[in-house]
């Protein structure tokens, strides 16, 4: 039976941190899935097709072509898992704020589902980047080229931010 893991997130936007995580996970799995999920307790700063279509182009520009990336509307993250076969969640943990906020959602997904989630720790490199502070940084007008991948830069150059 072949292995599959899933990178669930916001991304929003996806951030070098993120690509890190989502590339080492690709070498864990015979099939490793992106999925894009609404959060709502995050005010959204791009849709959700555009998060998915940035995932897709900072993936490619890294040579990274056999990553499934998606999004799911449709109900608990679990419930996407169990649609495509997949038993394990992989999350980047950066600190013990990270611990706290992922802890409950791994115990929760193990419950519901038997989902695993495992936790990979980030490259020191990007150990302090988060999507928050790239929308925050970027609303003020300054540079975000330190933290996230070119597809995001270009795009936000080009098409400013959503009110
Ligand atoms: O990048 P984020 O915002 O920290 O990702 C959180 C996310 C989207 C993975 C989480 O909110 C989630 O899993 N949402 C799907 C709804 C769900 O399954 N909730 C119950 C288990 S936590």
């Amino acid at each position: 039976m072949s292995s599959i893991g899933v990178v669930p997130g916001s991304f929003d936007p996806v951030t070098l941190g993120h690509l890190d995580v989502i590339t080492r996970a690709r070498g864990l799995f015979d099939e490793l899935h992106v999925v894009v999920v609404h959060n709502p307790d995050k005010r959204a700063m791009l849709p959700i097709a555009q998060r998915v279509s940035l995932i897709e182009k900072a993936l490619a520009d890294a040579g990274v072509t056999d990553v499934h990336v998606t999004s799911w509307s449709m109900g608990l993250l679990v419930d996407y898992c169990q649609e495509v076969g997949a038993s394990v969640l992989v999350k980047g943990l950066r600190s013990g704020s990270d611990v706290s906020y992922e802890t409950p959602m791994a115990i929760v997904n193990r419950k519901l589902a038997n989902i695993e989630t495992v936790f990979l720790m980030p490259d020191p490199a990007h150990g302090h980047v988060s999507s928050s502070l790239v929308r925050q940084v970027a609303g003020l007008g300054g540079d975000i080229s330190p933290y996230v991948p070119s597809a995001v830069k270009e795009f936000i150059d080009a098409n400013g931010l959503p009110d």
